[in-house]
């Protein structure tokens, strides 16, 4: 993959025109002062789980993503009103809407373990800067920014992209903290994600903060934070919601393989897998999830055993959509997640509306944020911060 040559490592400074503003958080001005709900910006939009997660609590007034397959899904749940299909590139600060907030769910291929790992100078991960070039071009810079990305943005070169993304807030005005949520917590899904929450510097933001980390910050968190100027520990209660299991969330309709597919997949369970398997039958079993992995030159078929499954990804491999094994009708068969599956691992209604294909319905599912981790976030720590930035002024 070709690399984002314009932002190299180096932190873009605000536009002329910012500098002209003194780069300072007396210019981040908001419409929403005249409404009741505060607005927010859904950069990265894609299917439309932030803007779901957000629902009744921000409204998401503009939203951009370039991605037509993901633009149906989005426009399909949320309407075409708002929605601007275009590459972030081509965007001006100036052309789109003022707003309370904006939240950006900026690509991970580049900070994904996974990946390759060109960081924030990757073309894809990169993008955050293109995103920071808009808030500079806005005519009011938002009060609240939100970036979501994976833990490896935290933990990856010791820190140093966090770091990076740190500064050019700070310079823009912002003092900023960043929190771990994984969907495991409300879902049966593993999937860390880091959340930089970021406010004007001047604001007061002692209720929302505490003095030392806490639940949400893990040792990668409190390595990059400790001692960093401008950083925040944010203060967030616990969910308390019940968790629901793998078995929970089957989707009854969904056809499984058949016998043959069914054995192949079986025989590539490796053995202290096959072992557990064999326990947990004789304890009532009913799904585990699983990937197909290269392990020292052959494949396997990995399980685990506690009703999660394993973090969905985009599959743009084969071995990266997860394979349930089920027990049917007094036997075990094989198949792939349902796209319903993935919606509801990710906290998605029932009524989420998914066109497409199989693959599109995966994908626009695996590379979403999780609805109640939004939802938690946005009740707990956005909306009480959004309040308190408004009232201020
Ligand atoms: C991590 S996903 C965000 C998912 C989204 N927040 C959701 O909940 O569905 C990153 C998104 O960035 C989009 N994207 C990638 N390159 C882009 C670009 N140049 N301009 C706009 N969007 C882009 C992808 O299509 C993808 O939907």
């Amino acid at each position: 993959m070709k690399k984002r040559v314009t932002n190299k490592y180096k932190v873009k400074q605000p536009s002329q025109r910012a500098v002209r503003r003194g780069g300072h958080m007396s210019n981040i001005e908001t419409s929403s002062q005249k409404t009741t709900t505060p607005t927010i910006l859904d950069f990265f939009a894609g299917s439309g789980l932030v803007t779901e997660g957000m629902r009744g609590l921000f409204e998401t007034v503009w939203a951009l993503d370039n991605s037509s397959k993901k633009a149906t899904v989005y426009i399909a749940n949320h309407g075409q009103e708002h929605f601007k299909l275009d590459s972030i590139e081509k965007i001006r600060g100036s052309e789109i809407p003022e707003a309370d907030a904006a939240w950006a769910s900026f690509p991970c291929q580049d900070l994904s373990l996974a990946g390759r790992m060109d960081g924030l100078e990757g073309v894809r991960s990169g993008l955050v800067w293109e995103w920071l070039r808009i808030i500079d071009e806005m005519n009011r810079r938002p009060k609240l920014l939100i970036a979501e990305n994976v833990l490896g943005l935290v933990s990856a070169e010791g820190g140093e992209y966090y770091r990076a993304i740190h500064k050019a807030l700070q310079i823009r005005g912002y003092k900023s903290g960043a929190v771990v949520l994984d969907a495991v917590k409300w879902l049966p899904q593993s999937r860390p994600r880091v959340f930089i929450v970021s406010v004007p510097k001047e604001f007061d933001c002692s209720r929302f903060s505490m003095p030392f980390p806490g639940w949400p910050h893990p040792a990668s968190v409190v390595r990059v934070g400790a001692g960093l100027a401008d950083w925040i520990w944010w203060k967030m209660p616990q969910p308390g919601q019940k968790i629901r299991r793998l078995s929970d969330l089957i989707d009854k309709t969904a056809p499984c393989d058949c016998e043959s597919k069914t054995k192949q997949n079986l025989a590539m369970v490796p053995s202290n897998h096959q072992k557990q398997l064999l326990q947990e039958l004789a304890n009532g079993f009913k799904v585990a999830a699983g990937y197909k992995r290269t392990r020292n030159g052959r494949q396997v078929l990995e399980l685990r055993f506690d009703q999660v499954a394993g973090c969905l990804r985009t599959p743009d491999g084969g071995s990266s959509r997860q394979v349930l094994v089920l027990k049917k009708e007094g036997r075990l068969v094989t198949r792939l997640l349902s796209v319903r599956e993935t919606a509801r691992l990710m906290g998605a209604p029932e009524s989420y509306s998914i066109p497409g294909t199989y693959n599109d319905g995966y994908k626009a599912m695996g590379d979403a944020v999780a609805v109640p981790v939004v939802r938690h976030l946005a009740k707990s720590l956005l909306l009480p911060l959004m309040r308190a930035l408004n009232e201020k002024n």
